[in-house]
């Protein structure tokens, strides 16, 4: 993807913040948005903080998923949670904590969501190629991260 289709991107996504509409259709507006637009981007949803220690499925665009609630620790999403940093898998095939939701899924990116220091959910990926991500994709899916969070929590 060319930096100058993430800027066009993280425009409309400024533009999707700020239009007349709930947080949940905002963020369902997102996720069709970011999976229309980038080629290796399957499966795109937004998992919301709980309580202590769960994630709940919010807006996605892409399949129905079982994985409606994962506790912190669980799969790729739970992982990501209990260490609040970034969670990349290139590989599915390859790692042991993982929950399955598609057999065609072959690789998996989840971006933590901050309000100051505190974890409000996640932006999570799922691609059906192997190995697509690159740090550009990271840096990119943080900054629609941070919009989200300082326009939606
Ligand atoms: N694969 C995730 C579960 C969520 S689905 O990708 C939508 C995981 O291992 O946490």
């Amino acid at each position: 993807m060319r930096g100058t289709e993430r800027e066009a991107i993280l425009a409309e996504i400024r533009d999707i913040v700020r239009k007349s509409a709930s947080r949940d259709e905002k963020l369902r507006d997102i996720c069709e948005l970011l999976r229309k637009r980038v080629d290796h981007y399957d499966w795109v949803g937004f998992y919301l903080v709980e309580g202590d220690e769960t994630l709940v499925l919010g807006p996605f665009s892409g399949e129905p998923t079982v994985h409606v609630r994962i506790k912190f620790g669980e799969g790729i999403c739970g992982q990501a949670a209990a260490l609040k940093k970034p969670f990349l898998v290139q590989d599915v095939s390859r790692e042991n904590n993982y929950l399955s939701c598609s057999p065609l899924v072959k690789s998996e990116l989840v971006v933590p969501i901050f309000k100051g220091e505190v974890l409000v959910g996640e932006l999570d990926i799922d691609s059906h190629k192997l190995a697509p991500f690159n740090d550009e994709d990271l840096k990119f899916l943080q900054d629609v991260c941070k919009i989200v969070s300082d326009a939606l929590f």
